[in-house]
């Protein structure tokens, strides 16, 4: 079968010819079909070789095919498959968490980080006895119901910048449950109080990213996470950071050992099973004690915690925690970083990179700093897809997705490749987008 038979039989039985609509990529025209995966690189369904700068949403962190996860999953297969039961491996995995995470006093594991963060809400409820949700402007917490709103609003119906309204991000969400969402603009200190002087003693919870990937690559200004806590505490409101895309990222504790901020709850996922589907809510016991059987908040399911996904995490974790692992791959990030803003330098478009560790924001048209998400929403999207477009072309694939990044399997020369890649991919830009070059001092 060709590429193009492939996708014309993929739309014939998947909506859109995808299982999730992340997958879709307009700007190669198409999804990517993949064929297998090793380190860096997937190979497509036509057989091409593709650096991978998406990394599986950021999930494969250890590059494909990690050969500690492999073997990890390959024991679960050998002690049978083992589903709704708990092992000893749970309880260690557990440990694991709580040996490398601040917060984490108790666990409880699910599958995706959308479910994790879904029952991290409702028990900041069941804690606080509160339903009030407090959550900011371009900060993504997956796709249930209670909390899909404002992560990339349209501007014209958004509300004013310093009191954004809720914006549901799908059709079908219950329209009353907009009643109980109070959003916020990122690093606003003022709205911030604001906000919890209104309606600080009616919340459950203050649910952030603690460094906002989903608008690219945003980071708290000085103190503002500090604040974020401050609050909390004096409120009585459960700090619930989602660290389904930060754990694991930059720092073996997550964006809060990166941030020296501890949460009472917080949320992994995506990195945390090296690959395989299997994600975590943990925070300070006294908030966890909360969940059944313990408490009365329910957090059950046939599929939780599959054994495959447990002794996978388990590697994963064993990999992070490794002397250097996060040393290594921050310089190398770093090394990548420089050549990758020198090639924009000289390509003469606008184009503001932001990045920690190694994932990264790209805003084309942007001069500046970007600290929220109205500014991250003034990007050229047209440029953004002419590069994802060019890049591909030239073998390196990007999701149409505001943050990109790489994995421990990236070496130094991959990475020289892809700085290359994406010089000759911004040429392109430049050429396809005349007028968009940077003003003076932008
Ligand atoms: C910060 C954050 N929270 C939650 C989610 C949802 O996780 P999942 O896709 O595993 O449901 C994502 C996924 O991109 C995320 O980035």
């Amino acid at each position: 079968m060709t590429s193009e038979q492939h996708v014309a039989f993929a739309r014939r039985y998947l909506p859109g010819g995808v299982s999730a609509t992340a997958r879709a990529n307009a700007a190669i025209g198409h999804p990517l079909y993949v064929r297998c995966g090793d380190g860096a690189r997937v190979i497509d369904i036509g057989g091409r070789e593709l650096i991978d700068m998406c990394v599986s949403h950021g999930a494969a962190l250890l590059g494909h095919n990690h050969v500690a996860v492999k073997a990890a999953v390959q024991e679960a297969l050998d002690q049978g498959i083992i589903c709704a039961y708990e092992t000893l491996d749970h309880a260690r995995l557990a440990e694991q968490v709580v040996e490398m995470i601040p917060c984490a006093e108790l666990v409880r594991f699910a599958g995706s980080g959308t479910e994790t963060v879904m029952h991290g809400l409702r028990l900041a409820r069941a804690a606080t006895g509160r339903t009030k949700v407090m959550k900011f402007e371009g900060h993504f917490h997956g796709y249930s119901d209670g909390l899909n709103y404002s992560v990339a609003p349209p501007i014209p119906s958004a509300g004013p910048p310093d009191r954004p309204t809720a914006h549901p991000e799908s059709a079908g969400m219950p329209a009353n449950l907009a009643h109980d969402l109070v959003i916020l603009p990122f690093n606003d200190p003022e709205a911030l109080e604001r906000a919890f002087h209104a309606h600080g003693n009616d919340t459950a919870t203050l649910v952030l990213e603690p460094i906002n990937y989903d608008s690219g690559c945003i980071v708290p200004q000085a103190g503002f996470i500090e604040h974020c806590r401050e609050l909390c505490s004096e409120y009585g409101v459960v700090l619930f950071f989602d660290e389904i895309l930060t754990a694991f990222r930059m720092h073996p504790a997550g964006a809060q050992g990166y941030l020296g901020v501890t949460p009472d709850l917080c949320a992994l996922g995506k990195a945390f099973g090296g690959g395989m589907p299997i994600s975590a809510l943990t925070g300070r016991r006294a908030v966890m004690e909360h969940l059944r059987p313990l408490g009365e908040s329910e957090m059950s399911g046939t599929f939780l915690a599959h054994l495959t996904a447990v002794k996978a995490a388990r590697a994963a974790l064993h990999e992070y925690a490794r002397p250097g692992f996060f040393e290594a791959l921050n310089a190398r990030a770093d090394r990548f970083y420089r050549a990758f803003q020198g090639a924009i330098e000289r390509s003469g478009v606008r184009l503001r990179l932001q990045h920690v560790g190694p994932r990264f924001g790209l805003y084309f048209g942007v001069a500046g700093p970007v600290t929220n998400y109205r500014e991250a929403a003034a990007q050229d999207r047209a440029m953004l897809m002419t590069f994802i477009a060019a890049c591909f072309e030239r073998g390196v694939y990007l999701a149409v997705s505001p943050h990109h990044g790489f994995s421990a399997a990236h070496t130094d020369a991959d990475l020289g490749h892809v700085a290359d890649v994406f010089e000759e991919a911004l040429q392109q830009v430049h050429r396809a987008h005349p007028g968009t070059e940077p003003r003076d001092g932008g």
